[in-house]
């Protein structure tokens, strides 16, 4: 099976953004780490990030018998994104959406989520282990729609 990995704006600073929300763990790390997880699994994994939603909405476009599940970060647009949602629905491809922070326990606009209600499930909180749970969460959800 194939993970496709989507980070949203501003993930490319992660281990020198505001490390008492984020950590100190950069994205290259938690790559790695998806990585090592996902060998155990026998499940291949592209990961990438940008900062422009057109290529979020571009990329989730092409996921279509490209991938089995998304797993996306959509950072500070998911809580703003109409076209990152519409993608998702539009595509069918089965998504999980995370976070590494609590957004829930943050700012109240970041209580709202405009893809959660076409994602297969949220994963928020656990820093740069919501990564690693989005790998079994993945697996699970490309096993159960078999
Ligand atoms: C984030 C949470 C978002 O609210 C924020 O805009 C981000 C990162 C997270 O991973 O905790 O950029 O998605």
């Amino acid at each position: 099976m194939k993970i496709l990995f989507l980070n949203g704006p501003n993930l490319n600073l992660l281990g020198t953004r505001e490390p008492e929300v984020y950590g100190r763990t950069t994205l290259k790390d938690i790559e790695a780490k998806v990585r090592e997880r996902a060998a155990r699994f026998g499940a291949e994994i592209d990961f990438r990030q940008t900062n422009a939603e057109g290529e979020l909405v571009a990329w989730i476009q092409q996921s279509k018998g490209y991938c089995n599940v998304i797993v996306l970060n959509a950072a500070a647009y998911t809580h703003t994104s109409i076209a990152l949602r519409d993608a998702i629905s539009a595509v069918g491809v089965p998504t999980i959406e995370i976070h590494l922070s609590n957004v829930h326990a943050r700012e109240e606009f970041r209580h709202k989520s405009l893809i959660a209600p076409v994602c297969k499930g949220q994963i928020a909180g656990f820093g740069a282990d919501s990564y690693i749970l989005a790998v079994e969460a993945a697996v699970n959800v490309n096993e159960s729609s078999k």
